[in-house]
């Protein structure tokens, strides 16, 4: 099984295909950490060590043991005033306001199947025997505090997941200072952090380096997961690469705001750990109530980072994206955003979308400007109302004009969100997260509505039907373009809940909506990639990856999105050069090739004004597409170079069986009469012969996967190259 209690040693061990995870029940009703590594069996505690290491603090008042301290020991669930000094998971003050609690084991349960979380985003299972959860309670007898810690076990996936309920089942109400989900206890290794960084428009670019003393943190207090850091993080050995060494995960199923930690502490040991913000961040429990923490799913591998990716990837494909398509091919798109921003007309619109239907795209997007008085962007969020007069006719005739065309028909809304100048702020200026007495900071001359009110979302969910029945809709791009700076709501005096809140109401919002229309396809976007995360994946199957659509600079945003989410998830569309956001020229072979590496391929540019030889270059774009996207969604995924470091940026896509594979390698640097870069596969089937189906060459894997392929000598900059192998027999 892979949950096993042991009560004679009281070690409860969790397993998967290829990991153990052990933790034990000490004398002391401690939940001591033992191991979270590859399969084995037996009891691991031999790891931890027992001696006197000076005594300053640490011991728990009934041990009288100086050689037993919560400051050393590796442990499952560290909180605040156990004696251990390093950075906890919880934090709590009682109504005195004094902070400490005393946490100790007094019980579990295993039962078949996944947990779920009432009102959060969770890794679920399809039939109960796939999995396993451990739910294990801890209580606090002067508080009356207790912790439902939850596992979940996922055996073929590979993957574990942590999460934890508080609850208040004292008399008097505590308050929750900090609240982190999981915690990985290293009791030694010299080991690597990546994290994943960037800023709008340029997200998710991988940073690493070697775990230190003091603490190192990565996180967002932007009320989302935000462009800036990626709440996705990995832990590896400093000698580990792409297809070698340690590693292991955490990725938050979370939209809000996030802390990553890592911790090296006096002796050398390292704590992970990963959960919500501090920041504005103080939640009273009244008896009776519960917080609940979000899910962190974890990975283990001792192949390289690489496996970690593809362990990350079958699990939030298959067991967080939900509905009618997750398994389903994503309708190539275009979007009318950088074809005409603001300026567009139904006519216009329809002209787009005759050449889109031509050239064999699939889904026509009417981007931002088609409500209220939206001509800009200073006006109108929140009055959901189409403006026919612009569109020259309903909605309904323009999504079936469309529809005529051949191609479905989608819009853009940012629901969440309400500009100063909008009759919904009119009526309602007491909606919006703003503090009373100071002028509210904008983001793109826009405010934040308060989610956290059942009435605001009952409200947006009206508006939104409204919109979804009038017309034949059956995509809706679900955006959010500015953080939350004034986390003030006016329905509740303790303001250290209403971020978090806040995300629960968007989640509501969402749920109601993803039922109220299970066909429709959502996609996320903030700003592009500003929540670009497993919990927005729950709701939204595809996500815009960022608002960069320049090839090179993509090269490195999907590179860096790779490690941690899906490709079936990533929105990547070629657009027009030069580039709007950096005026970059790439060659449109080379656009192509790249927004073909996501798996929720578009177009986003005006396709009347390119060259009409361009048009063939397109279908045959799209065709090919056609032909690749099942390896790209489904396939494993091994990042062969890097866009940062390396002069040819390279990747492979590889059916599970073997069976086909693709290698896409774009140049990045040439040369005067240089020797051809060699490219080294991986994934194929050893011993097996692949034919290359462009030029119908037979290849050995072996060869292919040790001197590599040789591109093209003499190639230009941002040439690229697109191989499809397909395995033969004999
Ligand atoms: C954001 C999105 C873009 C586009 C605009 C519209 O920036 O990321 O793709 O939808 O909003 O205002």
């Amino acid at each position: 099984m892979p949950i096993d209690f042991n009560s004679a040693t009281k070690l409860i061990t969790l397993t998967t295909d290829t990991t153990t995870y052990q933790m034990k029940v000490d004398p002391y009703g401690y939940l001591i950490h033992l191991y979270y590594g590859a399969r084995t069996s037996g009891d691991m505690s031999y790891l931890v060590t027992y001696a006197d290491r000076s005594g300053m603090c640490g011991c728990p008042y009934d041990v009288h043991d100086r050689t037993y301290s919560l400051d050393v020991l590796p442990q499952e669930f560290p909180f605040q005033g156990s004696g251990d000094m390093r950075s906890p998971l919880l934090v709590v003050r009682d109504a005195e306001g004094a902070f400490g609690c005393d946490l100790r084991y007094v019980g579990h349960t295993i039962s078949n199947g996944m947990f779920s979380l009432p009102g959060l985003p969770a890794v679920y299972s399809e039939e109960d025997d796939e999995a396993q959860s451990l739910s294990v309670q801890l209580r606090d007898e002067r508080l009356g505090l207790e912790v439902e810690l939850l596992y979940g076990v996922l055996p073929h996936f590979d993957v574990i997941t942590r999460a934890l309920i508080v609850t208040n089942a004292g008399n008097a109400s505590v308050t929750v200072e900090r609240l982190q989900s999981a915690c990985l206890d290293f009791v030694h290794g010299d080991l690597d952090v990546m994290t994943f960084n960037g800023r709008h428009a340029m997200e998710r670019r991988p940073d690493r380096h070697r775990i230190g003393h003091g603490s190192f943190s990565v996180g967002s207090r932007r009320g989302m997961s935000s462009n800036q850091y990626s709440p996705f993080m990995i832990v590896c050995d400093h000698a580990a690469t792409e297809f070698n060494g340690r590693a292991w995960a955490m990725n938050y199923v979370y939209s809000g705001g996030f802390e990553a930690e890592v911790e090296r502490d006096q002796y050398n040991q390292v704590r992970v750990q990963m959960g919500l913000s501090d920041d504005r961040f103080s939640y009273p429990l009244n008896p009776g109530e519960r917080l609940v923490a979000p899910e962190v799913i974890m990975a283990y591998s001792h192949e390289g980072i690489g496996r970690i990716s593809n362990i990350m990837h079958r699990c939030i494909r298959k067991r967080v994206c939900r509905g009618y398509w997750r398994d389903r091919r994503r309708p190539v798109l275009v979007n009318s955003w950088e074809a005409m921003h603001f300026n567009f007309n139904g006519d216009s619109l329809l002209d787009l979308a005759k050449t889109a239907a031509d050239l064999g795209i699939e889904l026509f997007v009417m981007d931002d400007g088609w409500f209220a008085e939206r001509d800009n962007d200073i006006c109108s969020l929140g009055d959901w109302r189409v403006n026919e007069k612009k569109l020259g006719r309903s909605l309904a005739e323009l999504a079936d004009q469309i529809n005529d065309l051949g191609l479905k028909f989608g819009i853009w809304v940012e629901p969440e969100m309400i500009s100063e100048d909008s009759d919904l702020y009119r009526a309602h200026p007491d909606w919006v997260l703003a503090l009373p007495g100071k002028a509210p900071t904008l983001g793109r001359d826009q405010l934040v509505l308060d989610l956290s009110r059942a009435d605001v979302r009952d409200n947006l969910f009206e508006q939104l039907c409204g919109i979804l029945d009038q017309a034949h809709i059956e995509y809706v791009k679900w955006d959010y373009n500015r953080c939350i700076t004034d986390a003030y709501s006016r329905t509740t005096t303790d303001q250290g809940k209403v971020l978090y809140d806040y995300m629960i109401g968007v989640y509501d919002l969402l749920e109601r909506l993803i039922k109220r229309y299970p066909k429709v396809l959502f996609e996320g976007c903030s700003a592009g990639g500003g929540r670009y995360d497993a919990g927005m994946m729950y709701y939204t199957p595809q996500i815009w990856t960022s608002d960069n659509t320049d090839a090179d600079n993509r090269l490195t945003i999907q590179y860096g999105s790779s490690f941690g989410f899906p490709l079936s998830v990533m929105g990547a569309h070629v657009s027009a050069c030069p580039n709007e956001i950096n005026n970059r020229t790439v060659p449109l072979t080379t656009r192509g090739h790249v927004a073909m590496a996501g798996g929720s391929f578009g177009y986003e540019l005006d396709l009347n004004e390119l060259p009409g030889r361009a048009f063939d270059h397109i279908r045959r774009q799209i065709s090919l597409y056609h032909e690749i996207e099942n390896i790209v969604c489904e396939g494993e995924l091994y990042r062969l170079s890097s866009p940062m470091d390396d002069d040819v940026c390279a990747w492979e896509n590889v059916l599970e069986d073997g069976s086909e594979a693709i290698m896409t390698a774009v140049v990045l640097k040439v040369e005067g009469y240089a020797q051809a870069n060699y490219v080294t596969l991986r994934g194929l089937t050893p011993g097996a012969n692949y034919r290359e189906l462009t030029t119908g060459v037979v290849y050995p894997a072996n060869a292919l996967m040790d001197m590599g392929m040789p591109l093209p000598v003499n190639t230009e900059m941002y040439a690229s190259y697109l191989y499809r192998f397909e395995r033969v027999e004999g």
